[in-house]
């Protein structure tokens, strides 16, 4: 974690930003995210595919971290998007990011998502279904239009990745079958309101190893020398997202090793290539602040130290049971002695663990800690479980920091809701 350092007089620091200076100013629990992070490694896959001699447009899957001034800097970057609802393709047009830069992802797609993302002139639909090719055949036509289209195939491959994270294999609800594809392909071309380009998949998330990327796109390249056989032309392949990060031991997915992936086994094919990532660039960008509330240790074989950040924050832990690295912000902290501590959150639910057995050091009341790697899949997870208001978000660049996101009101918890008025009588 470069971008991570330990100051003796001012504590834990992300990217030279004192993490103290910003809970003490904005309050816990607080999402911080680092600008240099993000942007340092956008660029490091970029240049991973150009050295790799390969053309291929990074399309960030928004899903990821959905922030406006995140997507704002992915579309300064020149990057474009990959979404998956109707919601993430207004954010992402609303940042700036062109339409034909995005591209739309799914399982299942409304025709109201479609009629917009249609309208927009959106880059390409990746094509889940046989019955969604039909919908937005019509939906385009209707429109006087013509979609560009990929189908999405499931290359029925093992990602080998946790089992609520995986979409490769044939019993996952993505894709269309492997055995389908090139008859639904040859079928696309008779459809008057979709263009079709090629093909796309995605196998699953937090991909460590490059041996299951190369077999989803040996499969996919197959596929493009069967319907190139029967005749149908192929100028695009979205090789998905999915490269994993390090979040405890791991050695984090090389975007080289990816690049040299997707050389080795689509390099010749002549194609357009794209890829998705999401949480490998703005993962380890991201870390989120709490304070101590308690340590119960009483009558505790192991002591619970009870966090003012909770499932409702970061969700990763209860489930996918994921592991986050912790830290404290104190800088003497550091040097003092560990012990095995189980971390929890304040919700009334035994699945409200962010760790079990961790070593840290004596943490007091109103100590505060860093759960780090949590920019991708983070504050876009949360909930306001337990009535508890949508944490503060902070960006850093530069030395310098801002908040990006205030934190929610208790009232605003409630300004959507609305009581009957015969209830609001009785009361
Ligand atoms: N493209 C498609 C079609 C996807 O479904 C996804 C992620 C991505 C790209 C980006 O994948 P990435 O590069 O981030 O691995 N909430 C889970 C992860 C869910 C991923 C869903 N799809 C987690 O916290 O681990």
């Amino acid at each position: 974690h470069p971008q991570l350092t330990v100051d003796p007089t001012c504590g834990l620091m992300l990217e030279g930003v004192a993490l103290n200076a910003i809970a003490d100013s904005v309050g816990t629990p607080c999402w911080v995210l680092g600008a240099g992070t993000l942007r340092a490694r956008m660029q490091r896959m970029h240049t991973a595919m150009s050295n790799a001699g390969l053309d291929v447009s990074i399309h960030y899957a928004v899903k990821a971290n959905d922030h406006l001034a995140i997507l704002t800097l992915i579309g300064q970057e020149g990057f474009g998007a990959d979404i998956v609802s109707g919601g993430e393709l207004a954010r992402a047009l609303k940042a700036g990011i062109p339409a034909d830069h995005i591209v739309f992802s799914g399982v299942g797609k409304t025709d109201a998502e479609l009629e917009q993302a249609i309208s927009h002139g959106i880059g390409q639909i990746n094509v889940e279904s046989a019955e969604e090719l039909e919908a937005i055949s019509a939906i385009a036509s209707k429109l006087g239009k013509q979609a560009t289209i990929t189908l999405r195939v499931n290359p029925d491959v093992d990602a080998k990745t946790h089992a609520k994270i995986t979409t490769g294999l044939a019993a996952n609800k993505f894709g269309i079958p492997f055995q389908d594809a090139a008859a639904l392909y040859a079928h696309a071309f008779t459809l008057p309101g979709v263009r079709p380009v090629g093909f796309a998949t995605h196998i699953g998330s937090q991909i460590l190893t490059t041996a299951p990327y190369r077999a989803a796109y040996a499969r996919v390249a197959e596929l493009v020398h069967t319907v190139r056989a029967a005749g149908n032309a192929v100028s695009v392949v979205d090789c998905g997202g999915g490269l994993g990060i390090c979040y405890r031991n791991e050695t984090e997915g090389q975007p080289e090793a990816l690049a040299g992936a997707i050389k080795a086994e689509l390099g010749g094919l002549g194609v357009k290539l794209a890829i998705e990532p999401g949480r490998w660039p703005i993962g380890p960008a991201g870390v989120l602040l709490s304070s101590v509330i308690l340590r119960k240790a009483q009558g505790m074989d192991v002591p619970f130290l009870v966090l003012d950040t909770a499932m409702n924050e970061l969700l990763r832990p209860s489930m996918y049971d994921a592991w986050h690295g912790i830290l404290p912000l104190a800088p003497q902290a550091f040097s003092q002695p560990v012990s095995l501590t189980h971390v929890v959150g304040p919700v009334c639910e035994s699945g409200d663990t962010f760790a079990r057995d961790r070593l840290l050091p004596p943490l007091a009341r109103n100590a505060r800690i860093a759960l780090l790697d949590t920019g991708a899949y983070g504050a876009v997870m949360s909930s306001t479980y337990n009535s508890r208001p949508l944490a503060a978000e902070v960006l850093v660049e530069d030395g310098q920091w801002q908040v990006i996101r205030q934190r929610q009101s208790v009232e605003e918890l409630w300004q959507d809701e609305t009581v009957p008025s015969h209830l609001a009588k009785a009361t």
